[in-house]
């Protein structure tokens, strides 16, 4: 049964039938990792500031995690319909209050206060998902935008104003590819009312190449941490390949996702685009133009220090912390996790008859059943009680009775604790307060 009022960070907030935030991660709201001196996050936070220096850029490190569903979807041009506002996907204290999902929720609000030159956002965000060793409930994320007033560039000239700041820029020697047109006139437009096609293009070659200098700098540091024998410099060398690939976002348009090649694969590390005139239209600036992009910090701190599971971060381990003490003020002694011993993993299945069924009946639950099953909702469950000794979560079997059309699922859970190992007689204990569990809360019927 819900709490009819929570507090967050010293605030009380009331509760609807909307609220659906475990107590787990209610408990998360105030450790704020970003801020906490050399926790890899705030490590990863400090390189990424130092790409984007003050005065142009202002840091904001301190907005709450509470924001309206209005600034997190809404401000942003999100459809009503989005699949991301869903009770599945998203923390909701009430129909109208949340825990931000990304940092973008704050763009708005910032827009309006008509600060020019740029920003930087670091701040936790909150998304229910899958169970692995890259996801977790509470996760960082950095926004970063920049923006430029037509009414305040010499001449009134935007692209030139752009093109000049864009020329102060450091330039590098990586390897850019991109292969898809600059835009797209369906999968990628100009937000042509808005800008010429040289102030669109003026704005991307700055948005393109100040992230590239971002990402040369996360990973020359991850090479050189990773590998004892080069430095920085030497690492420096061998050009990193990157490349830019359209994607989509309610609020900037076009859109790219940056993609690095790194220890063989492609990975995607960001998002951004240029800016939707509608946000600075809405923000009562509509002289205003710029650039955004959002990055997760937990991603780049895995790879900077090859931290091997996201739940370390959220450790208050000694052998964890103390390897990374010193660090925040002598970057250049950075150097990769060593894992404390692995213990060992063990896993349990459990299989089950979802409720909601023709054959059972109609379901008028919390809207969990046969037709209505989110799978999110059972990794809720299973993070709630077995916190994190729960390691990974997946489905292992799913049918339909052919005759009753009765659907069953099994999923299998690997129980593993990061500090020590765990005894079969708890490992089981705990897989019956988990099965448990899911029968009060989604109305399974174990099989
Ligand atoms: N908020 C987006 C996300 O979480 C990232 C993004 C930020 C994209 C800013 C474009 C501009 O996926």
């Amino acid at each position: 049964t819900a709490p009819k009022t929570v507090e967050i960070n010293g605030k009380s907030y009331t509760t609807d039938p909307w609220f659906n935030v475990s107590s787990t991660v209610l408990s998360l709201t105030s450790r704020k990792l970003h801020l906490q001196k050399d926790h890899p996050v705030a490590i990863t936070r400090k390189i990424i500031e130092s790409v984007f220096p003050a005065p142009t850029y202002k840091y904001y490190n301190e907005f709450d995690p509470v924001v309206s569903t209005f600034e997190n979807f809404d401000s942003l041009g999100f459809p009503p319909d989005h699949p991301g506002r869903a009770r599945s996907d998203t923390y909701y204290i009430n129909k109208d209050t949340l825990l931000r999902t990304h940092t973008s929720a704050h763009e708005a609000e910032l827009f309006r206060a008509r600060a020019s030159g740029g920003y930087l956002i670091s701040a936790d965000v909150y998304r229910r998902d899958e169970v692995d060793r890259s996801h977790y409930p509470v996760f960082h994320q950095m926004e970063g935008a920049r923006v430029w007033d037509r009414t305040k560039v010499p001449n009134g000239d935007l692209a030139a104003a752009v093109l000049a700041d864009l020329a102060r820029l450091p330039t590098h020697n990586m390897k850019v590819e991109d292969p898809n047109p600059p835009f797209h006139p369906d999968r990628n437009p100009l937000q042509t009312a808005h800008h010429t096609p040289e102030e669109a293009a003026a704005i991307a070659a700055h948005l393109k190449r100040s992230l590239e200098l971002m990402v040369n700098e996360i990973f020359t540091r991850a090479k050189a941490a990773t590998d004892p024998n080069q430095t920085p410099e030497s690492a420096s060398s061998e050009p990193l390949r990157v490349r830019w690939v359209e994607a989509y976002f309610p609020f900037t348009s076009p859109s790219w996702e940056l993609e690095v090649f790194y220890q063989g694969d492609w990975l995607e590390v960001l998002g951004c685009g240029v800016s939707q005139q509608s946000l600075h239209i809405n923000a009562g600036v509509p002289s205003q133009s710029g650039w955004a992009f959002g990055i997760g910090l937990e991603r780049i701190a895995m790879l900077l220090f090859q931290i091997p599971d996201i739940r370390l971060f959220w450790s208050r381990d000694e052998r964890f912390l103390s390897q990374f003490r010193g660090v925040e003020d002598r970057l250049d002694q950075m150097k990769a996790f060593v894992p404390f011993s692995k213990y060992p993993a063990c896993y349990k299945d459990v299989s089950f008859w979802l409720r909601g069924t023709s054959a059972a009946g109609g379901n008028t639950g919390r809207g969990v059943g046969a037709v209505d099953w989110h799978g999110n909702d059972l990794m809720e469950v299973v993070r709630d009680v077995a916190g994190d000794t729960v390691e990974d979560v997946r489905v292992v079997d799913e049918f339909t009775h052919p005759k009753t059309g009765r659907r069953s699922m099994c999923y299998r859970i690997n129980y593993r604790s990061l500090e020590r190992t765990l005894t079969n007689v708890e490992t089981n204990e705990m897989h019956d307060r988990v099965t448990k569990a899911l029968v009060e809360k989604l109305g399974v019927e174990i099989r």
